[in-house]
């Protein structure tokens, strides 16, 4: 079973490692402990085993980041995770998402995002292309 629940500052070895794991350019620990009140940490048997930040701004909510550890990934866990996040109280939902990264791409489209725009060259360590999407709820 999948518990979802708000990040602790203890979960934030078990973060990182994921962060570490997931990312060719990963955020540091000082990224996570500033918008630690932000994340959403899923646990299966008390493992953290994935983790997403939402941060509200006024009517609108922005997906800061997201990841599954490798090992439990294609279990339903980020959806899960989405869909928590997605229950927060704003109307607009808005992420950036790397052009070249499918899986996640196809993640939020499951859920309702749409492709609103593209930020060119917005990834500084290879001048990706990112896709900015929107979910509204109506
Ligand atoms: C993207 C990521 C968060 C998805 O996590 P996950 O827990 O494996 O996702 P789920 O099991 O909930 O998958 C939900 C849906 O997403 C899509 N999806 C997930 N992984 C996919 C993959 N490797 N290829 C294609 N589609 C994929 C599918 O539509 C899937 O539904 P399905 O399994 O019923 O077909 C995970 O691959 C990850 O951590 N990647 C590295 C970090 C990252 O890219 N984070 C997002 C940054 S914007």
């Amino acid at each position: 079973m999948i518990v979802i629940e708000k990040a602790k500052k203890r979960d934030l070895p078990a973060m990182l490692a994921i962060e570490n794991l997931c990312f060719s350019n990963p955020w540091s620990k000082s990224q996570f402990e500033e918008s630690l009140s932000n994340f959403l940490v899923a646990k299966k048997t008390r493992k953290l085993v994935g983790f997403i930040g939402v941060q509200k701004l006024i009517d609108e909510a922005h997906i800061l980041h997201m990841a599954t550890h490798p090992d439990h990934q294609r279990t339903g866990i980020a959806r899960k995770m989405m869909k928590k996040a997605l229950s927060v109280r704003a109307k607009k939902f808005i992420l950036e998402v790397r052009k070249g990264n499918l899986a996640a791409q196809n993640l939020y489209k499951g859920l309702g995002f749409k492709v609103i725009s593209i930020r060119n060259k917005y990834y500084s360590d290879n001048d990706e292309d990112a896709l900015v999407m929107m979910y509204e709820k109506l």
